[in-house]
């Protein structure tokens, strides 16, 4: 039986077991996915020990060690690359692959919301490691302008200059005074319940207003866009079933259907 196993600080929530399995369901294949909490200092003799195993397959791995994964890797591709930071790892007889499997997530997510975002003017909220994730793959689906906000202007440079693409801006939250077509929430303010500051931004021309968390009860952030005008408002579990997806599919080619398990989570998470 293949093994897999996601890792994180915290973990219990994780619903990416549930999620493993469903699919393994639909691929008619028997597979192990446990989810191990891990510390900073232990995470990489974590990874080494699971690995070890026969018929360890993969890994996903969620906050905070997605840098680490990258770094234990022997070699990573596209995005798990640019953004040296991996959410998915592969051992091809011992060799470890690292990808990064979030912006796949996210974009697949948001087209199955609203169709082809090429040619869309973006704002992505936030600097950490959650918008250097995606940006790369956001850009690379021929957006006209993706704007970098965050409340810490240095962060939202840094990405700018990383991503060298002149397609890319960077501004404060508070300086905010335009409306976008799609608007994206990375920061983790939903997450501890705080409300963004987002100065003058304008909703009332905006298709999706998309955040990257999600939980039960709509975030304020979402309320908020909805009550300012934004057609459509969107939480995060679509990309955390997109990105499990992409994950699944590297580590056995089969590609799962997403829609009907994000209905029966979601009536899940409301029940
Ligand atoms: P992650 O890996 O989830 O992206 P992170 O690297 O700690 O986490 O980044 C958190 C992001 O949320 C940052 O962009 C942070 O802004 P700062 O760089 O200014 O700290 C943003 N964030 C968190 N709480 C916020 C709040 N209440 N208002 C505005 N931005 C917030």
């Amino acid at each position: 039986m293949k093994k897999f196993v996601v890792y994180g600080n915290p973990i219990k929530q994780s619903l990416s077991p549930v999620i493993h399995n469903d699919f393994a369901l639909q691929a008619n294949i028997k597979i192990s996915y446990e989810k191990q909490l891990s510390q900073p200092e232990i995470f990489k003799t974590d990874l080494a020990s699971f690995f070890e195993q026969e018929n360890a397959v993969g890994c996903n791995v969620t906050a905070p060690f997605k840098e680490q994964a990258y770094q234990f890797a022997d070699q990573a591709f596209g995005t798990a690359k640019d953004a040296k930071a991996a959410n998915t790892l592969h051992s091809i007889n011992g060799h470890i692959e690292a990808h990064n499997t979030d912006g796949p997530g996210l974009v697949n997510d948001v087209t199955r919301l609203i169709g082809s975002i090429s040619g869309s003017r973006i704002l992505l909220l936030g600097a950490g490691g959650a918008a250097r994730g995606v940006m790369r793959t956001l850009l690379d689906q021929g957006v006209e302008s993706l704007t970098i906000a965050n409340r810490t202007i240095a962060k939202a440079n840094d990405l700018v200059s990383m991503a060298d693409s002149n397609r890319i801006f960077a501004s404060t939250l508070s300086e905010l005074n335009d409306s976008f077509d799609i608007v994206i929430n990375s920061t983790s303010a939903s997450l501890s319940g705080n409300a963004l500051d987002l100065g003058g931004l304008k909703f009332n021309g905006t298709t999706l207003t998309y955040d990257m968390s999600y939980k039960a009860e709509q975030t304020p952030f979402l309320v908020s866009a909805q009550q300012q005008g934004s057609r459509m408002c969107a939480d995060g579990l679509g990309m955390l079933i997109g990105q499990a997806a992409v994950s699944f599919t590297i580590w056995t080619g089969f590609e799962p259907d997403t829609e009907s398990l994000i209905k029966t989570l979601r009536q899940g998470m409301l029940a």
